[in-house]
């Protein structure tokens, strides 16, 4: 999914908004596999430098073996809500699809307040699953999964209210703008793709919780399949991007 052409289409417009310039010290923080982090150190170049944090080794281990030709950048296990760095030291951080995972959201934003320099700029990037249109014919059905999925967030809605936290955590908005993940027909090669076989084993693995009978899993995916088949597949979700300064 990190490489369909949306995913790609979204960490070109993060870039251009962050604005990166060489020698500036960058924070990503839920770096997951790393591309951004390599977009990043290329534009801070060497004089700069960029420090990738992630709660996963898995993902700590994935994103510095990207960033391994980039002796100015590290990655390191941390955790959002106490980033272990030093107070005002980036010019600019980074977080896309990380804070809608995170519980103590006041926490975590105070935290990567602290860690700007004053005047520093946050890009923050976030699904709100409300935004959702996927067509289904039984939309009770689709529904029912979809509370489902929901259940993967600690927040699926977090956009809806970041603009508010990030001003009660003393940053100054500066942008805000939405980026679709938009599939108008079956693209086998997109988000669209990828995330709906990942809502599939999510509700294979947690549907009884919400009252999904293997049937009612069966007939939802035999649908979108039927669906696919006579090109009537269609699939929009949006992600807000907030810029905001210290
Ligand atoms: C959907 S991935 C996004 C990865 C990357 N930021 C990107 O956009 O490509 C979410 C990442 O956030 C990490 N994560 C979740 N909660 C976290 C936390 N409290 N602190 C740090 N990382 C966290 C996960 O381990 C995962 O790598």
């Amino acid at each position: 999914m990190y490489l369909t052409p949306d995913v790609v289409a979204q960490r070109g417009r993060v870039l251009d908004l962050l604005a990166p310039q060489m020698g500036e010290r960058v924070l990503d923080v839920g770096v997951g596999p790393g591309l951004l982090a390599v977009d990043l150190s290329r534009l801070v170049g060497e004089t700069g430098n960029v420090l990738g944090l992630d709660l996963s080794p898995a993902m700590v281990a994935a994103a510095s073996a990207r960033l391994a030709a980039f002796p100015q950048s590290e990655v390191r296990l941390g955790d959002a809500t106490r980033l272990e760095v030093a107070d005002a030291a980036f010019d600019a951080a980074v977080s896309t699809q990380v804070y809608e995972y995170v519980a103590d959201m006041p926490r975590a934003l105070s935290q990567l307040h602290r860690a700007l320099r004053p005047g520093g700029r946050a890009l923050i990037l976030d699904t709100d699953w409300r935004s959702l249109v996927w067509h289904a014919l039984d939309q009770g059905r689709m529904d029912k999964v979809l509370a489902c999925w929901d259940a993967h967030l600690a927040d699926p809605h977090l956009p809806a209210k970041l603009g508010p936290m990030l001003r009660k955590a003393g940053f100054e908005i500066r942008r805000v703008e939405i980026i679709a993940m938009f599939s108008p027909r079956w693209q086998p090669v997109s988000y669209a793709a990828g995330i709906i076989r990942s809502i599939r084993n999510f509700a294979q693995a947690n549907g009884k919780r919400f009252g999904l009978t293997s049937d009612d899993l069966e007939g939802w995916w035999a649908e979108q399949e039927e669906l696919i088949a006579a090109d009537e597949f269609f699939f929009s979700v949006n992600r807000y991007a907030f810029l905001a300064t210290r």
